[in-house]
């Protein structure tokens, strides 16, 4: 049997190191695109690539940027792959405000720029997964989320990724690609960017251990479906080994408050705390001294918040028979256990 080859853009994210470990370990050949910047940002895979049995063997990196049609035409020309999972994104919700053309452009027009490559080439057997998001269901009413909910997108970011959501059904449906939107919650662990809130909570924690600084959060009050990325790239895989391309939600069905998540990390570290609001914010302090550990500021804010989230994966269950394995807890314990050994 011929070996699966996958081009993964986004390679050096969190998502694109996870899901190399993963494909690297069902034998694929592994090809990632990677942009080039003035220091070396390759942390997340430097385990797998530093590995002489991997590099240039089974795992290679190549340089493009998602915003530059022709690198990615050329690198897809190149490979001719089997599997492109297109992670690449400018993918924090908050910076999408302040840099809403380039988000535009990276990740709304990039996806169009991997189909129509796709389509150029007439690359039948070639599957693409679209990294989409529950940042899709914005503002909504519903209490649970599902492939079948309304979408009101509130930032740069959702737009975009609306766009690549839909351009993904068009180019399925108008040219019979086998291309697939993974709708996907909240996910983290130890290798989550350090400026989204879980990681910045444990890494904030940990300063106020070490050095006594306090942590300045935004808004506590929303909630999210917390997964962890191990689980998710498997889902993304599973989604295309499938002999239809679906659209399917991966969530965990459970929706914790910012809030939670500090207060169970800052239970977790063994840190006792009083908490008290005034027009200034909010404050939790040291029970054992006084000092602050924690206040919000508005600074943190996003000009339009998404105040709720929840998922119902039950198609994905049904479909691909994925289970997540990791709950809020597990999460929250993984993701201190590493930054405190570390
Ligand atoms: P991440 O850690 O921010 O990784 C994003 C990756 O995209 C990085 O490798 C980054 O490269 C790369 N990238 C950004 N702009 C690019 C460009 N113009 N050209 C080429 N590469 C570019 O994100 P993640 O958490 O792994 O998420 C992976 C994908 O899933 C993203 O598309 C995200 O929007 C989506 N998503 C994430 C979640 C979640 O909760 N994590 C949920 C739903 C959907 P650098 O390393 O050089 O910055
Ligand atoms: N980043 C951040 N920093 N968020 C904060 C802070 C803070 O200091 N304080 C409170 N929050 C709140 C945000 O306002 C938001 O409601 C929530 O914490 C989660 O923020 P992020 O961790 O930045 O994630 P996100 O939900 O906006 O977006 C992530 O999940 C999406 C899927 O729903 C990203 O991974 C997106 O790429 C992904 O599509």
């Amino acid at each position: 049997m011929h070996k699966k080859v996958a081009i993964i853009t986004g390679i050096t994210g969190q998502d694109g190191s996870y899901l190399a470990e993963l494909l690297l370990s069902k034998n694929y050949i592994v090809h990632g695109l990677i942009r080039r910047s003035s220091l070396i940002k390759t942390d997340r895979i430097d385990h797998l690539f530093n590995d002489r049995k991997i590099r240039n063997k089974r795992l290679f990196l190549h340089y493009g940027d998602m915003t530059d049609d022709l690198s990615i035409y050329s690198l897809i020309n190149l490979i001719k792959p089997t599997e492109i999972y297109n992670l690449a994104a400018q993918s924090h919700v908050k910076v999408s405000f302040e840099i809403p053309l380039y988000t535009a452009n990276a990740d709304a027009l990039g996806t169009l720029r991997i189909l129509e490559a796709v389509r150029n080439l007439n690359l039948k057997k070639c599957k693409v997964y679209q990294a989409s998001t529950s940042e899709l269901y914005g503002n909504n009413s519903s209490k649970i989320m599902s492939e079948k909910t309304y979408f009101n997108p509130v930032s740069p970011y959702a737009v975009a990724k609306l766009y690549s959501y839909y351009i993904v059904k068009s180019y399925r449906e108008a040219y019979g690609i086998f291309a697939c939107n993974g709708i996907l919650f909240n996910h983290e662990s130890p290798k989550r960017g350090e400026t989204f809130v879980t990681r910045k909570i444990i890494l904030g924690l940990k300063d106020y251990i070490n050095s006594g600084k306090t942590l300045i959060l935004g808004n506590l009050d929303a909630k999210r479906d917390w997964g962890h990325a191990k689980d998710y790239v498997e889902g993304m895989w599973l989604m295309l080994q499938q002999k239809k391309p679906k659209d399917l939600v991966l969530a965990t069905g459970k929706s914790y408050s910012v809030r939670d998540f500090l207060i169970k990390s800052l239970k977790y570290l063994n840190i006792r705390f009083s908490t008290k609001k005034n027009k200034l914010g909010e404050f939790f302090l040291d029970s054992s001294n006084g000092q602050i550990i924690c206040k919000t500021d508005k600074k943190y804010h996003r000009p339009l918040e998404v105040p709720y989230l929840k998922g119902d994966a039950r198609k994905a269950r049904k479909t691909l028979n994925w289970k997540p394995k990791y709950n809020f807890d597990a999460l929250i314990k993984e993701m201190i256990e590493e930054e405190f050994v570390n």
